[in-house]
């Protein structure tokens, strides 16, 4: 008795922000860009929505992918770091606009991580708690949280939203998830103001202290390192060969990292999915655009042994072992 994803969908707002005008906004190239991250644009949410409507339009996709009917879901999970607002939570917000009533609904926060984290909290949800549908999503408005006068980071980030309907299933489709968190290393990676330490005031605005912040070459070398260790740790304790695996779904914070962690994992690149180039760091919502855009090009087929593996803040690293029932 297992889980199993049965279907998937992505939503990318319509703005796209390209390197070009990232050129008109800080010192920076498209030369740069594209050499150092593999970034050629990213999407962005317009103002009048927020994470939670990015998290319903690829919801609903999902939905119809799945072909079940909405009132099926008995569960919502959202990972994001970008939620609508302190509380409720997204994914309450995203139960309204969903017109759902009276099922769990709660956000957990695991930054790019997250929607690894989230298919290990469905699987628990369904195998221990018995529940038999549930929507894992991962929503990002990254554009809110991104400081547009910082070189090193606004260059990086994008929006946009993931999804997943996750059922109970006979076959096992989610067969093993590795999750590990190391909060000495917080400080690389994080937004000071808009929580309960700085809430925002007048300081923290004036000392830009509602932006992310991020020490980009240690974290480049941390990522490379835990990435691989997730991928290596779920092949060996389920006795597979690289080999086996037929397509590997990573965090796409830059093109390097996933070509570092390729040639440390002696994996040809060509097996990883890389989307990058269109649409920047989602954060959590990065692996299941990916999975989305892989299944739907015709990259993954049944049968096939898949891994995901992110790299975020907290420190947080993860991946599932996923085998595509559907
Ligand atoms: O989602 C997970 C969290 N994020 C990450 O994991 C990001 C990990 N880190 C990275 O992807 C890379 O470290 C960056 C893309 C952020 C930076 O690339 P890098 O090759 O590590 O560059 P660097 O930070 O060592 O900077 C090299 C130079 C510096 O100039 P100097 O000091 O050598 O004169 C920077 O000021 O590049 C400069 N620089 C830029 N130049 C043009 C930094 N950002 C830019 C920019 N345009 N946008």
């Amino acid at each position: 008795m297992g889980i199993a994803i049965i279907g998937t969908g992505s939503y990318l707002p319509e703005l796209r922000l390209t390197n070009r005008d990232m050129e008109m906004m800080v010192d920076t190239s498209d030369e740069w860009i594209v050499s150092r991250t593999g970034i050629k644009e990213r999407r962005i949410c317009p103002k009048e929505y927020s994470a939670s409507d990015l998290g319903v339009f690829a919801s609903l996709k999902a939905i119809e992918d799945s072909k079940i009917k909405k009132e099926e879901i008995e569960f919502i999970i959202c990972a994001t770091i970008t939620s609508d607002m302190y509380f409720p939570s997204t994914a309450c917000i995203i139960q309204k606009k969903l017109e759902l009533e009276n099922i769990p609904s709660f956000d957990f926060q695991a930054a790019c991580s997250g929607f690894i984290y989230g298919l290990e909290i469905a699987k628990g949800l369904i195998v221990g708690c018995g529940y038999k549908k549930g929507l894992v999503i991962a929503s990002e408005c990254m554009s809110r949280l991104t400081d547009y006068t910082d070189r090193s980071t606004c260059v990086l980030l994008g929006d946009g939203a993931g999804a997943a309907i996750v059922s109970f299933s006979e076959k096992e489709g989610i067969i093993d998830s590795f999750l590990s968190s190391n909060g000495n290393y917080g400080d690389l990676l994080y937004t000071p103001a808009g929580g309960s330490l700085y809430p925002c005031s007048f300081e923290t605005v004036e000392k830009r202290m509602g932006f992310m912040k991020m020490e980009g070459s240690t974290l480049f070398k941390i990522a490379i390192y835990s990435m691989s260790e997730a991928v290596n740790k779920l092949l060996e304790r389920n006795k597979l060969k690289k080999e086996d695996i037929s397509i590997i779904i990573p965090h796409q914070a830059n093109y390097r990292i996933i070509a570092g962690v390729a040639k440390n994992l002696d994996i040809p690149i060509e097996k990883f999915f890389i989307n990058i180039e269109k649409y920047g760091n989602m954060s959590a919502a990065c692996v299941p655009v990916a999975l989305d855009e892989a299944v739907k090009e015709g990259r993954i087929k049944k049968d096939d042994l898949i891994i995901t593996v992110a790299f975020g803040a907290g420190l947080t690293w993860a991946a599932n072992l996923i085998r595509w029932i559907k």
